[in-house]
């Protein structure tokens, strides 16, 4: 099968494709046809492992001295179970899934093993039926990510809500999930996402690029960082100090991703329902690999970037 392998931490071009053997899957693991794919904001960490000097001794002894000890990279998946180990319980071959592979990385390929049950190396969930493959995996990572950090909110209806970073992979769900929570929602973007952010439902938006103050008085019960600290901005700082007594502030950054297949399965039932419509920027086939992470790499994308892996499978 074809597979991407990173061949040590660097540029996109570190990515090749190699034909490598097909896995076969254990008692307790399914074996999935990878259909789609994703080229993420942990993809471009993964494979460029570009870490202030504190944290390169302990990234690399986590991930990989000089490569990730994973060769074969890639974090999000949607396909269809090709066959199970004898004691899987909750797929049967042909069900069509979506998920994380967590520390397993491994979905840069047409074909991974993986356990049905929730661990640091992944979780999987049957696919929302009335999406593609490729918009799957847009929901499995921005969606987890955005229930994730929205669930710190404890968001009631009314409550006013900010997503500072409202137009990449989680923070365009991070607005639909809050719309649908019945939050009144800001949210900050760039001037040529403003239109797509309120096509998603949000009240008022802010262009980050324009404006570096709030209006004096607004404030907010929550703020959601969607971008990472990484990214910021005047908007970002004064943000920070609009949040009523009482309030909070969360950034996306707090914490690790957690794999929860029960929270996929909260996004399948939006998603189904139509209270969430994940955003594709672009889909690049998997022989582009190296162009879908340049382009990812410059850190403008909307929404979220997928990878078709089977060219006739939606
Ligand atoms: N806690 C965890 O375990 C965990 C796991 C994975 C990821 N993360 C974090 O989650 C972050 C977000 O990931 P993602 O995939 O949702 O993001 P993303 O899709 O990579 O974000 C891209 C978007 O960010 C916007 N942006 C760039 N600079 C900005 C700025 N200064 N202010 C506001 N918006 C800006 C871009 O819009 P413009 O083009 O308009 O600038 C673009 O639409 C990652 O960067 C990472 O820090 C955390």
């Amino acid at each position: 099968m074809k597979a991407v392998i990173c061949t040590k931490y660097g540029p996109p071009e570190v990515l090749q494709i190699k034909e490598v053997e097909k896995p076969t899957p254990k008692d307790n693991e399914v074996l999935i046809k990878i259909n789609a794919t994703a080229v993420t904001a942990s993809d471009i960490f993964i494979r460029g492992c570009q870490v202030s000097i504190q944290y390169w001794i302990p990234m690399r002894l986590m991930i990989g001295l000089t490569k990730p000890r994973k060769p074969i990279i890639g974090l999000v998946l949607a396909g269809e179970i090709e066959s199970a180990g004898k004691d899987i319980k909750r797929f049967k071959p042909g069900d069509q899934v979506f998920g994380i592979t967590g520390f397993g990385l491994g979905a840069y390929t047409e074909y991974k093993c993986m356990q049905e049950t929730d661990s640091t190396y992944g979780c999987l969930e049957l696919k929302p039926t009335n999406i593609s493959y490729e918009e799957a995996t847009v929901a499995a990572y921005g969606g987890l990510l955005a229930f994730q950090y929205l669930g710190k909110g404890n968001i009631r209806p009314g409550h006013r809500v900010l997503i500072y970073g409202a137009s990449g992979a989680s923070g365009t769900i991070a607005v639909q999930l809050a719309r649908f929570l019945g939050a009144e929602v800001t949210a900050v973007c760039s001037t040529t996402n403003l239109e797509l952010v309120k096509s998603l439902g949000a009240d008022k938006v802010i262009d980050y690029t324009v404006e570096d103050s709030l209006n004096p008085g607004e404030k907010f019960d929550f703020i959601l960082d969607a971008v990472g600290k990484n990214k910021t901005s005047k908007l970002k700082k004064a943000c920070k100090r609009a949040l009523v007594p009482g309030g909070k502030y969360v950034s996306i950054d707090d914490g690790a991703l957690m794999l929860d297949s029960k929270r996929l399965a909260l996004i399948k039932n939006l998603v189904e329902a139509g209270h969430i419509k994940p955003v594709i920027d672009t889909t690049y086939p998997l022989e582009q690999i190296v162009e879908a992470h340049r382009y990812v790499g410059k850190g403008h994308k909307k929404g979220g970037v997928a990878i078709t892996v089977c060219h006739n499978c939606n």
